[in-house]
Order: C-alpha cells, then sequence, then structure tokens
C-alpha cells in the first residue's frame, strides 16, 4: 500500500459492525467498496468504536466484529490490496478525534440530523459520545489523507462536517488535513425495505421479511422477495408512486447490470410474480459465493486474525504521522 501512495487516490470508508450486513449494506456500500480496489489505494475499517454509542451486549458485539470481518472478506476485499483493520486496533483514531473534539462545536454538533433521530431512539442513553460522534468520523477519514470517502446519503452531513473541521484547523495551523471529497458511487443502490419500500432496508426492522441479509439461505431469500410489497398496476416500469417496483428494479440492476430501460423491456407483458422470481434468484446466485466464502473465513479464525492485525500495523504507522503533525501544530511537547 505504501509504495502506491503517491501514484493513487486514498479512499477511506467504514461500516459500523452493529450486526448481520444486508443486501442494503453490500449493494449500497460494500460492492463499491470491492470495485474500488484495482483504481485507489484504498483503506476501510469496521467502525466498532461508533458501535458503542448504543449500548452492546458484549458477546454479541464481539460476535458480530467477526461476523462482520469475514462477511466483508467474502464480498471481495482483498486485504492484499486494501487495508481492512478494525478502528479500536489503530490507537490514533481515539486520539485525533479528542483533539478534534476541541475544534468542533456544540452547535454544529447539535445540527447533525443522525444525533437527533439517535437520541430520540435511545432517549435512556443520550450520551456525550453519540454527540461527538462526527468527531471520531472525522478522525477516521483525515488520519489518512483521505482523497475521497464513498458514503450513502445519511452520513453525507458528518462528511460535511468533516470537510469544516479540516478547513478549520488548516486555517488555524496551515496544510495538515487533505480536505475530502464526498463519492456517491454511480452503481450505488439505495435498497428499501421490501415491505415498507419507502424506508430504508434496515437489520433493525422488527418485520424479518422487510430485509435480506448476506447469511440467508436462498430458500429465505426466495420466500423474502416473494412476498416484496408492490402495486396493482401489474407493469414492471419505473415510476413515481411504484416504490415496491421500484426497488426490486434498483436491485435487480445493481445485481446484473442492466439498465432499466432493459429490465422493463424483458419483463413486457410478464406479471410482477414472474419479475420477483427473477430478482430473488439473481440475488442467490449473487450472495451464493459470498455466503461460502463466509463459512471458510469464519471458520478459520487465525487467518482473519493475520488479516487485520497487519492491516492495522500498517494504518498504526501512516496515521500517526498525520496525528504527530497535527500534535506539533497545536504546540504539544515532543
Ligand atoms: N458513521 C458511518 C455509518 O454509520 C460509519 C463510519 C465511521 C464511516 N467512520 C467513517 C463512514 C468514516 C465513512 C468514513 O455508516
Amino acid at each position: 500500500m505504501e509504495q502506491q501512495t503517491e501514484k493513487k487516490k486514498i479512499v477511506f470508508s467504514a461500516i459500523q459492525p452493529s450486526g448481520t450486513i444486508t443486501l442494503g449494506n453490500y449493494l449500497g456500500a460494500i460492492k463499491n467498496w470491492v470495485s474500488m480496489q484495482d483504481e485507489f489505494n484504498c483503506i476501510y475499517a469496521l467502525a466498532d468504536l461508533h458501535t458503542i454509542t448504543v449500548r452492546q451486549e458484549p458477546a454479541k458485539f464481539r460476535k458480530n466484529v467477526t461476523d462482520a470481518y469475514a462477511s466483508i472478506l467474502a464480498c471481495g476485499i482483498d486485504p492484499e490490496k486494501s487495508l481492512f483493520f478494525i478502528q479500536s486496533h489503530v490507537t490514533t483514531h481515539a486520539q485525533l478525534a479528542w483533539l478534534l473534539n476541541c475544534y468542533t462545536q456544540f452547535g454544529e454538533l447539535s445540527r447533525m440530523t443522525q444525533f437527533k433521530d439517535k437520541s430520540a431512539k435511545h432517549a435512556d442513553n443520550v450520551n456525550a459520545g453519540l454527540f461527538t460522534y462526527p468527531a471520531l468520523m472525522a478522525a477516521d477519514i483525515l488520519l489518512y489523507q483521505a482523497d475521497m470517502v464513498p458514503v450513502g446519503a445519511d452520513q453525507k452531513q458528518h462528511l460535511e462536517l468533516t470537510r469544516n473541521v479540516a478547513e478549520r484547523f488548516n486555517g488555524l495551523y496551515g496544510n495538515v488535513f487533505k480536505v475530502p471529497e464526498p463519492f456517491i458511487p454511480k452503481n450505488g443502490a439505495r435498497v428499501m425495505s421490501l415491505q415498507d419500500p419507502t424506508r430504508k432496508m434496515s437489520k433493525s426492522d422488527e418485520n424479518v421479511n422487510s430485509f435480506v441479509t448476506l447469511m440467508d439461505s436462498p430458500e429465505v431469500i426466495m420466500k423474502k422477495f416473494k412476498r416484496a410489497v408492490t402495486d396493482s398496476e401489474a407493469v414492471v416500469r419505473y415510476a413515481e408512486g411504484k416504490d415496491g417496483i421500484n426497488n426490486l428494479m434498483g436491485i435487480y440492476s445493481a445485481v446484473t447490470g442492466l439498465s432499466f430501460e432493459q429490465i422493463e423491456k424483458d419483463f413486457e407483458g410478464r406479471g410482477y410474480g414472474d419479475f420477483k422470481t427473477a430478482v430473488g434468484e439473481a440475488v442467490v446466485e449473487e450472495l451464493r459465493p459470498v455466503r461460502e466464502r463466509y463459512e471458510k473465513y469464519i471458520a478459520d479464525k487465525s487467518y482473519m486474525q493475520e488479516c487485520y492485525k497487519k492491516s492495522a500495523e500498517i494504518a498504526q504507522k501512516f496515521s500517526q504521522r498525520t496525528l504527530d503533525k497535527a500534535m506539533k501544530k497545536i504546540g504539544f511537547v515532543f
């Protein structure tokens, strides 16, 4: 990774290991992470420090992190090409986050919609970490001098804050941080709930039929797609008000690479039953090798450990340079 730093642009992204990975996480984020590995210098992390802003049961938390690591390797993240580590293993993240907390205003953090949503949802645990979450996210990104950060729409406000904090810091001390650009992938599908297609697909949904996980069996996947909510028009076409069909078309397109136009043509005169079966089968085939590789990785803890330790070691060295630079500028004694 290090010798390529000059040539290729640096991409940083992270995902919270807060439970099973859904088809939404896969098509919306991870599939793009995989496809960026050749063109860019990619740095990916499991944001476990972010996860504890919501109370976790220790054994389950531990399992979620190893499961997420195995799943993402299984999706095709190649630790020979990219760095892929666990955030808490690299000490600079929490360290820079503290510094950035002192350059982030209470007012700007109060405006974060995710904070407002999450504090309403977890009213009994509105902790300081939940509030300063974006400063930790800014640290994640700025430590690696990232040029680009692939994010979904829900994280755009946090990235905007990251840019503001970086510019503020640079304004005070000179060029310490690269100001990152958001990267909204061309084919990054926003996958909606199969039961309420006006809402994002979420693993915390009470209705298990509303989401597909990477670990669902082919039978379960087919069943969930067959039950997906559609509309009464019975025409496969992309149009306003047809949220269910639009969502299924988005999923089908992301998996097969077919354009919406082509999909409409292929399913002309055919019912929703046929279409749902086709989408389900395409997803089953896409996820089959992922599930097989997951089984292999999860059974080989020492291989996974080797991967995340090696990545964390490189990330630690790389990020330490940025942390030291920032600390020297602030005036810490060395
Ligand atoms: N906050 C992001 C999410 O919940 C995860 C995340 C943590 C992240 N650090 C990041 C994403 C840095 C991009 C860059 O989805």
